[in-house]
């Protein structure tokens, strides 16, 4: 980790599409989220998805410890739930204050204005540089907006 990844490959690794999504999770009584775009399917079956969590995230040590997480799906219509959960962390504030949710199997929130939600438990994990990847079996989850797209991140219309 030195700072000089070359331009060219930062500019190519941008073409790889994602999503927008609220990673969430419970230690104890103490819930946080962060938003993530480097959510990704693992396995059919048994249902995995994979994580890729700054080793400085806040919720990366609360994933750890408590091993479990919720992944919400964002639509386009909740950018600024995107910017809530991504811009600030819970070292400092309480993202969750005001704000409510419902909690399932894991106890992880799930956002009542999510498109959908999957519920998950952490078999492994993996340091990935900066980043570690915690591979989550989905233990449960579900659509609230049927029919409503994913949103799909991009970074000048994210921001604007
Ligand atoms: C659109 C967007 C996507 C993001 N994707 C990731 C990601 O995939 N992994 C990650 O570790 N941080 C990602 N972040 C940054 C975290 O959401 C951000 O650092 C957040 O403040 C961490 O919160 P916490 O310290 O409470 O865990 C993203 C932020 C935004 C706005």
């Amino acid at each position: 980790m030195n700072g000089s990844v070359k331009p060219e490959i930062s500019h190519a690794e941008n073409r790889i599409v994602n999503g927008v999504f609220v990673i969430s999770t419970r230690l104890n009584d103490k819930v946080n989220a962060m938003t993530a775009a480097w959510v990704q399917r693992a396995s059919f079956d048994p249902p995995l998805i994979t994580i890729a969590v700054g080793i400085t995230r806040y919720s990366h040590d609360m994933i750890r410890e408590s091993g479990v997480f919720a992944v919400n799906v964002l639509g386009p219509d909740n950018i600024a739930a995107g910017k809530h959960f991504g811009l600030k962390t819970g070292k400092k504030t309480d993202k969750f204050a005001g704000i409510e949710y419902d909690a399932k199997v894991t106890g992880s929130p799930i956002l009542k204005e999510a498109i959908a939600w999957m519920d998950c438990k952490v078999v492994s994990y993996h340091s990935a540089g900066d980043h570690t990847i915690f591979i989550g079996e989905v233990l449960d989850g579900g659509v609230l907006k049927e029919g409503a797209k994913p949103l799909v991140y991009d970074k000048d219309g994210f921001y604007k």
